[in-house]
């Protein structure tokens, strides 16, 4: 007979230890009562975010999880200082985010290196942007590009790069500014399964030699519950807090966990969360006329 699973708040003694210490760390980002609203083309309002409250402690990986169209981007771009919010705060160590900042480093779904600047090029041109001379920039982006493993790669131009390692060149320029916070916006949506494994794993590495708070969008539970320590649950229209979850999955990660009670409860809770089993709709039977000659079954 299966075993139930265990309740995913059902955390080990090292889990409960770890969320007591992360507990204790200062402060690093604090949204207080945020909503932001936007206008249609037609006048009409969409709220895309409702009574946000959140806070954030120094060094955790946040995993934001929702719907499509429930506010996640809207909420990184806030805390990027690309948008501003309607209503409410939101503070980056205690000081308001206004306008963006190389406090907050960004890496986006879509590539956005420039093809005409080598790797290092790429690297150097936010650290020179923040006013580093040429020399000090090319020896921080060299360290950079190092820490992602593309060292061999400094003289390569983007298109030179399969999609796994211009977002590693994303993170290293990114990082290269030295940002509190690291704002991923569903950076791993375009890769392959094979890369996109291998592109977690890099970031819980990277992460771990970094001293940077991370907010991870993604829709993938797997990703969200492999990589993060809390996720925030986002339900839509309006986007708001559903539930931010202490995962119970222990650290060091290893893809060995993915079939693990802990990691198997944390994902079915999450699931139910984002599409209830009474708003899960019945699979669709085609009309479609039989084609084939030959009384042959597929299945
Ligand atoms: N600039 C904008 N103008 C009007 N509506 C917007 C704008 N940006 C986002 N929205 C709306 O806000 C809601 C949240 O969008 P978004 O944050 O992109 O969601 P997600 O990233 O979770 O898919 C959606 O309904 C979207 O259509
Ligand atoms: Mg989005």
């Amino acid at each position: 007979m299966t075993q139930p699973l265990p309740s995913y708040q059902e955390k080990s003694a090292a889990v409960k230890e770890r969320f007591a210490e992360l507990y204790q760390r200062p402060l690093e980002l604090e949204l207080n009562g945020l909503s932001k609203t936007f206008t249609k083309p037609d006048g009409s309002p969409v709220q895309a975010l409702l009574d946000i409250d959140l806070k954030i402690h120094r060094r955790e990986l946040i995993a934001v999880l929702g719907a499509s169209g429930c506010g996640k981007s809207t909420l990184i771009r806030i805390i990027a200082g690309l948008e501003t919010p309607t209503t409410g705060e939101a503070l980056l160590q205690g000081e308001s985010i206004d306008g963006p900042c190389s406090q907050r480093g960004m890496v986006f779904q879509s590539y956005t290196l420039f093809p005409w600047l080598t790797v290092l090029r790429n690297v150097m041109f936010g650290l020179e942007a923040t006013g580093h001379s040429p020399v000090t920039a090319e020896s921080e982006a060299r360290q950079w590009i190092e820490l992602v493993g593309l060292k061999k790669f400094e003289n390569a131009y983007p298109d030179q790069l399969s999609g796994g390692m211009k977002q590693r060149v994303a993170i290293a320029r990114a990082l290269a500014n030295e940002p509190r916070v690291l704002l991923m916006d569903e950076p791993f949506g375009a890769l392959d399964a094979h890369t996109r494994a291998d592109m977690q794993s890099y970031l819980l590495q990277i992460w771990r030699n970094v001293d940077v708070t991370i907010l991870f969008v993604t829709h993938d539970l797997d990703e969200a519950i492999y990589l993060a320590d809390r996720i925030l649950v986002l339900s839509p229209n309006p986007g708001q807090v559903q539930e931010f979850i202490e995962n119970p999955v222990p650290r060091p990660r290893s893809p060995e966990q993915f079939s693990s009670p802990e990691f198997l409860a944390t994902k079915e809770h999450v699931e139910n969360l984002i599409h209830p089993p009474e708003a899960r709709s019945e699979p669709v039977n085609l009309p479609i006329l039989k084609l084939t000659q030959q009384d042959d079954r597929v299945e």
